[in-house]
């Protein structure tokens, strides 16, 4: 098993990779309270991203891609913002703030041009803590297609 597949770890942000097949692939992420993602953009990974639950923003382009701050939980624990999702392309720098309950969401990912591997190690931008600064300056573990 390479070491992107399973559960890619950054620090305590998780990657659990639930599907692969060709190019596309998905992954279930997970962030704790109060993470903070730098502006990055994945230049090979076209995606379609799905809030799952807890408090999240994210920027697309400097922009919040919803008009909430964080989204919230309803009276019965699930989140208001439950299957709303999001496009980001490979030319598209986001950023996400996570609040106090932590957060979680879905990726759906077209790779393009590498072998699909975690887009946490696809990307351009500030790393998002010590641990995936390692990763960044490391070989790559994505191979290009040929
Ligand atoms: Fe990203």
């Amino acid at each position: 098993m390479a070491p992107q597949d399973g559960i890619a770890w950054a620090g305590d942000i998780s990657g659990l990779l639930l599907y692969r097949s060709g190019q596309f692939q998905a992954q279930l992420f997970t962030f704790p309270p109060g993470t903070v993602i730098p502006p990055h953009r994945h230049p090979n990974v076209d995606s379609f991203d799905m809030f799952v639950s807890g408090d999240l923003t994210i920027r697309k382009n400097g922009k919040p891609i919803c008009p909430c701050d964080f989204f919230s939980q309803t009276i019965d624990g699930l989140p208001r913002l439950r299957a709303v999702g999001f496009h980001i392309g490979p030319e598209d720098w986001h950023s996400g703030e996570v609040g106090p309950r932590g957060a979680a969401f879905l990726s759906f990912q077209h790779w393009q041009g590498l072998e699909p591997s975690t887009i946490g190690l696809d990307w351009e931008g500030q790393p998002a803590n010590e641990q995936h600064g390692e990763q960044l300056s490391a070989p790559p573990y994505a191979k290009e297609i040929t």
